[in-house]
């Protein structure tokens, strides 16, 4: 008797001791932009991160598809004016916001309703403490590790911006799909990501889908040559004219699963986009490309650390910018809502969380 309790006791202490080891390897050691902690709600909302992913589990379990628009929404927040959610603010009487910009029109309405109702679910449990470039961060790493993409930490403490870019502003930092390498790199390049960085992110497009009007120009008059003949044929069918409101999958090997096939695509000229497939094409990012293609665990290290790379663009800390009530609106402009979220607040404060 004694020595089967002492034995599921070294047993036990044995599993809590790996256990503890594998998440200090999970936990991440690099320096974050100042202002930003990897434990920054560890005491103000230290259910935040489980909140989160257990809402998205069951929203993906409805529409997977949802998981590839909350990804693209977190790179289109941090490539216009830094992560600070800028995005999700709807345009004002004062004019068009970066919502109207035509790369934007293509984000999926579900995702500013998906983060809304995770804004509230969090605020119900911790008060107004968290931002909502902060949930939209760790939404999209959510997005990735539940469509079977590597796992990593996200540091938090992002305030949310006050003002949104101009549809300008928008245009000119979003890359274009129709951009070749050079012009892909050079945009990386001046939010200072590296031509591996760059390759590396573009397997976001390992999940999701595009509509016709990008993929029709590499269809008529002529097939883009580079791409191959039956992938080609298929398009065709799918997108037989620009404005048609058909969609294709953006890697045809495995379009809900994040894995590394979007390379394996690439190699066999299987590219939805020109700036998809000239990376192939290209020398300078061909090499890296293979080495995704054959390798996934190399291709999740590298996407995991650029993803942590630019959930730090631009952001704004401390006292600046402020946490919404509303992602889709600053508080200014929304004192009604606000101030019943207040009242929200101070009816279950999250410090009684715990016991109810
Ligand atoms: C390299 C430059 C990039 C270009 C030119 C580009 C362009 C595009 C375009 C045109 C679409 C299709 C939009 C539509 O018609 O619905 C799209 C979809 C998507 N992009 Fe990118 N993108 C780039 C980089 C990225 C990065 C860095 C990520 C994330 C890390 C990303 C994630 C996605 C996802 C997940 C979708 C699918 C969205 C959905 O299904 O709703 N893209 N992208």
């Amino acid at each position: 008797m004694a020595t089967s309790s002492s034995s599921s006791l070294v047993s036990l202490l044995l599993i809590s001791s790996l256990l503890l080891a594998s998440l200090s390897e999970a936990k991440p050691s690099g320096p974050v932009v100042s202002g930003l902690s990897w434990a920054f709600y560890q005491k103000s909302c230290p259910k935040l991160e489980s909140i989160i992913r257990k809402q998205l589990q069951k929203v993906f379990k409805k529409d997977i598809g949802q998981a590839a628009g909350l990804l693209r929404l977190h790179f289109h927040d941090c490539f216009v004016q830094g992560c600070e959610g800028s995005v999700l603010l709807e345009g004002s009487a004062g004019g068009p916001g970066e919502q109207q910009a035509i790369p934007n029109l293509t984000l999926r309405k579900e995702g500013f309703e998906i983060l809304n109702d995770l804004r509230a679910r969090i605020h119900k449990e911790c008060g107004r403490v968290v931002s909502c470039s902060d949930i939209l961060a760790l939404a999209a790493r959510d997005s990735v590790v539940l469509s079977g993409g590597p796992e990593y930490d996200v540091p938090l403490g992002r305030r949310d911006g006050l003002r949104f870019a101009t549809v300008d502003t928008t245009m000119a930092n979003l890359p274009s799909p129709f951009d070749k390498t050079t012009a892909i790199l050079n945009n990386f390049d001046s939010k200072n990501f590296d031509a591996k960085e760059t390759v590396a992110l573009s397997g976001g497009h390992s999940i999701g889908i595009s509509h016709c009007p990008v993929i029709h120009p590499r269809l008529f008059p002529t097939v883009d040559p580079t791409m191959d003949k039956t992938f080609a044929q298929n398009l065709k069918k799918i997108c037989p004219t620009a404005n048609s409101n058909n969609t294709a999958v953006l890697d045809i090997r495995s379009p809900n699963v994040f894995d590394n096939k979007y390379y394996v695509d690439l190699m066999n000229r299987q590219g939805l986009f020109t700036s998809d497939q000239d990376l192939y094409t290209d020398k300078r990012t061909r090499g890296i490309v293979t080495s995704f293609a054959v390798d996934q665990k190399l291709f999740f290290d590298e996407f995991a650390k650029a993803m942590i790379k630019m959930s730090q663009l631009g952001v704004l800390t401390g006292n600046q910018g402020e946490i919404r009530a509303n992602c889709s609106v600053r508080n200014a402009n929304n004192e009604n809502f606000l101030a019943s979220v207040v009242e929200e607040a101070v009816e279950e404060p999250g410090v009684w969380a715990g016991f109810k």
